[in-house]
């Protein structure tokens, strides 16, 4: 995980924010589906957050999508949305968003 997380290349004290580092990897990748193709799943602006934290996973009930400082139990990092979809999100990103996780998953 250190490893993942110092490739993420955010380093230096600055902490991930959800608005500006993870919200635009939704953007990019995840809107065409959740919530079109995907209603129980919002990672549209303004909505994503309120669909991820404090949130059971509709497909696996017994985790949360998002719980705050541990990336390793977060649904939304454990689950590949499909198998067709195992690549979508790269290295980085994930990174990117288990970082923001182990640092509480705060809506910055
Ligand atoms: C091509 C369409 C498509 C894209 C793009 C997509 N998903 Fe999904 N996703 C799905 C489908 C379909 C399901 C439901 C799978 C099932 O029923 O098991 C799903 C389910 C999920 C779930 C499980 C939600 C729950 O509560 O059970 C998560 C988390 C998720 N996707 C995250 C993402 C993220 C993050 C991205 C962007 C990196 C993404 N998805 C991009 C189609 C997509």
């Amino acid at each position: 995980m250190a490893v993942a997380l110092a490739a993420a290349g955010c380093g230096g004290g600055h902490a991930v924010s959800f608005r500006a580092d993870v919200q635009p990897i939704f953007d990019r990748k995840c809107v065409a589906c959740h919530p079109t193709a995907y209603p129980y799943l919002d990672l549209r602006p303004g909505r994503s957050y309120g669909d991820l934290l404090h949130v059971l996973a509709a497909t696996r009930p017994a985790f949360e999508r998002v719980l705050p400082r541990r990336p390793e139990l977060s649904y939304l990092l454990l689950h590949p949305p499909d198998p067709s979809l195992a690549g979508l999100l790269s290295s980085r990103e994930r990174a990117v968003i288990a970082r923001w996780i182990s640092e509480g998953a705060k809506d910055d």
